[in-house]
C-alpha cells in the first residue's frame, strides 16, 4: 500500500521514469550518429542508399540482367547451416591465419573494385588505410581511381593489384611492374569480363563513369547534397593507373561497357596465364573462376589461388553462387591451390562458413563500399570491426578456437 503511495506522486514518477529511461548523449558528429545506426552490412547499404544519387548507388549495388545471381551469391549462405559444439573453453579466440605466408588477421581480403572514389572522394586511400589497420590484404582495380604508388604511399599493409588484360598487354606489364616496385604482394587475374556483363539500372540510367552532367544529374545531385559537396570540392576522378598511358583514362565520361569493349581484350587465352608468370613471380590468383573443371585446369598449370567469384553478380546472371563451389573445388584440388570465395559475404558468420567449407580465405566487395558511402573511412573501419566480432562470435558460438579449428564437420547443407 505504501508503496503504491510513493510511486503515485510527482517526484515518484520522475524517479520511476529516471529509472528505466536514459538518455542517449546527443552526437554533435553526423558521422557518428550514422555510425551508430550501422550495426549490419545491410545498415550501411541503407544509409548509403540515403546518401549517394541514384545512379551512384545502382552502379554499385547492382548486377547483371535479372539479379538473380546477385541475390543468390548471398542467399545461397543460407543453404548451409552450423553443427556447433559446446563447452570447449572458447576463452581464447583467435581468427588470424595466413595468405600465401604472410599473416593476416582474419581470412578476408578487400576485392578490387574499379572507380572507387564515386563512393567518397578518399576512394581507395581511405579502403587501404582501414584495411592496414584491421590487418586485412586490400586490392586495388586496373580500373581504380587513385594509383599504385598513392597506396603505397599511405600503407604498407598488404597490397594486391588486379589485372584486366588490356588489348596493349604494352599497358599491363608497366602496370604490374609498378606494382612489384610499389610492393604490391599478389596480382588477381580477372577471367569473368570476356565482355561486360549486362546491368541494367546502368543501361536505363544511361550511367557513365564519372557520371555526365545532365538534368537528371543535377536533380539527383541537388537532393543529395553531402556526397556532391564531397565530388565538387575534390580533384576530379580519373582510372589513375592510366593517366597519361591510355586516351581513354577517366578524365571524359565514358560508357563502361563500350570502354571495356574497346580497351579489354576478349582473346584473353589460358596461354596467357603462362605470360602473366613470366612478368610476376609472386602469386597469382585467378578471379572468376566457376566450375571444378577450370579450377582444376588453373591448378595444373601452377596457379597459386582460385577466385571462386561471379563479380558479385556483375556479369553472367544464373552463374553459380561461389560458396556453393567451395566444397567440390576443395575436394578437387585438395591442397594445390590457395581457395578465395567471393561474392554474397556480408557477416563474420559467412566467412566462418566459407572456411567450413574448404577455402582459404573470403573477399568482398560491397560491404566495404556501401561502408565508404555511409560513413568514409570510419564506414570501413566500423564494417571491418564488426566482421571480426562477427567471425569470433560465431566462433564461440560454434566451439571453435582457431580458423584451423574451423572445419567440414561445422557445417551441413540444410534440409529443407
Ligand atoms: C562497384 C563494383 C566495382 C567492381 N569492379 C571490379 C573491378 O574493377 N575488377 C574486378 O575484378 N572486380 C570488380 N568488382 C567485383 C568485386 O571484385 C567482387 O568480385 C564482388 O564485389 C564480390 O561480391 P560482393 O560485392 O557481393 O562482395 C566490382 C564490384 C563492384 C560492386
Amino acid at each position: 500500500m505504501a508503496r503504491r503511495a510513493v510511486r503515485s506522486t510527482p517526484v515518484g514518477m520522475i524517479n520511476t521514469f529516471r529509472s528505466v529511461v536514459q538518455f542517449e548523449k546527443l552526437s554533435l558528429d553526423p558521422v557518428e550518429r550514422r555510425l551508430r545506426k550501422a550495426a549490419s552490412v545491410e545498415d550501411f547499404r541503407r544509409i548509403a542508399k540515403r546518401r549517394l544519387p541514384h545512379g551512384v548507388f545502382d552502379y554499385i549495388d547492382g548486377g547483371a540482367e535479372d539479379e538473380r545471381s546477385l541475390a543468390r551469391n548471398s542467399t545461397a549462405f543460407a543453404n548451409y547451416e552450423f553443427q556447433p559444439r559446446v563447452l570447449r573453453d572458447v576463452s581464447a579466440l583467435d581468427t588470424s591465419t595466413t595468405i600465401f605466408g604472410r599473416t593476416v588477421a582474419m581470412p578476408l581480403i578487400l576485392a578490387p573494385t574499379g572507380f572507387t572514389r564515386i563512393a567518397h572522394s578518399q576512394g581507395e586511400l581511405a579502403v587501404t588505410r582501414a584495411a592496414q589497420r584491421a590487418g586485412v590484404p586490400c586490392s586495388l582495380s586496373t580500373m581504380g581511381t587513385r594509383s599504385i604508388e598513392e597506396l603505397a604511399a599511405v600503407s604498407d599493409g598488404d597490397k594486391w593489384f588486379q589485372i584486366y588484360a588490356w588489348r596493349d598487354r604494352g599497358l599491363v606489364e608497366e602496370l604490374v611492374d609498378r606494382s612489384k616496385r610499389a610492393g604490391f604482394t599478389a596480382v588477381w587475374l580477372t577471367v569473368d569480363t570476356a565482355v561486360l556483363g549486362r546491368r541494367e539500372r546502368d543501361v536505363r540510367r544511361g550511367m557513365t563513369l564519372p557520371p555526365k552532367i545532365g538534368p537528371g544529374t543535377i536533380v539527383d545531385g541537388a537532393i543529395h547534397p553531402g556526397w556532391t559537396w564531397d565530388f565538387l570540392r575534390n580533384e576530379p576522378i580519373t582510372f589513375a593507373n592510366v593517366v597519361g598511358l591510355s586516351d581513354e583514362d577517366g578524365s571524359t565520361a565514358v560508357n563502361l561497357a563500350e570502354h571495356m569493349a574497346r580497351q579489354f581484350d576478349p582473346a584473353l587465352s589460358w596461354d596467357d596465364v603462362d605470360w602473366l608468370r613470366s612478368i610476376w613471380d609472386g602469386p597469382i590468383v585467378l578471379k572468376g573462376i566457376q566450375t571444378v573443371d577450370d579450377a582444376k585446369q588453373a591448378v595444373s598449370m601452377g596457379v597459386d589461388g582460385l577466385g571462386l567469384s561471379n563479380h558479385g553478380g556483375r556479369q553472367l546472371d544464373d552463374a553459380p553462387a561461389p560458396i556453393e563451389l567451395v566444397e567440390p573445388v576443395r575436394d578437387e584440388v585438395g591442397d594445390a591451390a590457395t581457395i578465395i570465395c567471393d561474392g554474397g559475404v556480408r557477416r563474420g558468420s559467412d566467412i566462418v562458413k566459407a572456411i567450413a567449407l574448404g577455402a582459404d580465405a573470403v573477399s568482398m566487395g560491397r560491404p566495404y563500399l556501401y561502408a565508404l558511402g555511409a560513413a568514409g573511412e570510419r564506414g570501413v573501419d566500423q564494417m571491418l570491426a564488426n566482421m571480426r566480432e562477427g567471425m569470433e562470435r560465431t566462433m564461440a558460438l560454434t566451439g571453435r578456437r582457431s580458423v584451423a579449428e574451423i572445419d567440414r564437420s561445422l557445417v551441413r547443407r540444410r534440409r529443407r
